[in-house]
């Protein structure tokens, strides 16, 4: 067994969202904590959440501490429990992000609901959309952002959340500033995620990845026009999933 850099997204991969049985992920748990401490094993939570909300499910759900915490959606990073992001990444960020323009533009459409304030971040702003109307207002939006230069990302989840980040950052991004910052190769690398946000998390390279076997359909989507050796997708739900993965590509015996 050697060292390995493992990434995951929390709700609904790590944890359920709401109902759902986590006894696996205890057992998960356990095997990370002692690979860590055996082999240097580095552990990261990357969420679209918030400090707030994030702070909300850590005081629900049994979690460990990680070695890096990646919050909304990429932009934050927090390096060994700290309480304020990384400033290296949000240096990498900030060129040419102009949030009141980006908000001044999504004003215009009213079916753009605003997520709560605590959604709203520095380096990122988030709405409602519904699924129904996402078809015809997201080439729109984007189309519009592009024309005012906006150096953004557009980025849809589970058919209600959308997300605009900076171009530069995801959680794929955020994910390969961590593994070149701690000298890990792809193949050192394992990704696990269930929805729209963690696409990056699995396009940006050649790093393994799981997905769960309750991923969202646009991953699942994504996944069956992007066929790859190095994703598996996993039977199990959520940490049961993950666990069937970190065996199949030999990082757990
Ligand atoms: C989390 C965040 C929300 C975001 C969503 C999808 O639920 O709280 O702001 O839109 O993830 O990325
Ligand atoms: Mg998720």
């Amino acid at each position: 067994m050697t060292k390995f850099l493992f990434v995951t997204d929390l709700d609904d991969t790590l944890v359920y969202r709401t109902v759902g049985d986590d006894s696996a992920l205890a057992e998960l748990n356990q095997l990370l904590k002692r690979h860590r401490q055996e082999y240097g094993t580095k552990i990261v939570y990357s969420s679209g959440r918030s400090p707030i909300l994030y702070k909300e499910l850590q005081a629900q759900k049994n979690l460990l501490q990680p070695d890096a915490l990646v919050l909304s959606v990429g932009t934050e990073i927090y390096l060994d429990g700290s309480d304020t992001p990384d400033l290296d990444w949000s240096e990498i960020l900030s060129p040419g992000w102009e949030r009141e323009t980006v908000l001044s533009i999504t004003r215009k459409y009213r079916e753009l609901v605003r997520q709560p304030d605590s959604e709203q971040r520095p380096f990122k702003v988030s709405f409602f959309l519904e699924q129904d109307s996402s078809t015809n207002v997201l080439p729109q939006l984007e189309a519009e952002l592009q024309k005012n230069k906006l150096n953004v990302k557009l980025i849809y989840s589970s058919g209600i959340d959308l997300d605009i980040l900076p171009y530069s950052s995801d959680k794929g991004q955020a994910m390969q500033f961590l593994r070149q910052k701690w000298k890990f190769a792809a193949e050192q690398t394992v990704v696990c995620g269930d929805s729209g946000n963690d696409i990056a998390l699995f396009a940006v390279g050649n790093e393994r990845g799981i997905i769960v076997g309750n991923a969202r359909k646009e991953l699942l989507q994504w996944h069956n026009e992007h066929p790859s050796d190095y994703r598996y997708l996993a039977k199990s739900f959520c940490a049961g999933g993950i666990i069937e993965g970190l065996k199949y590509f030999g990082l757990l015996e």
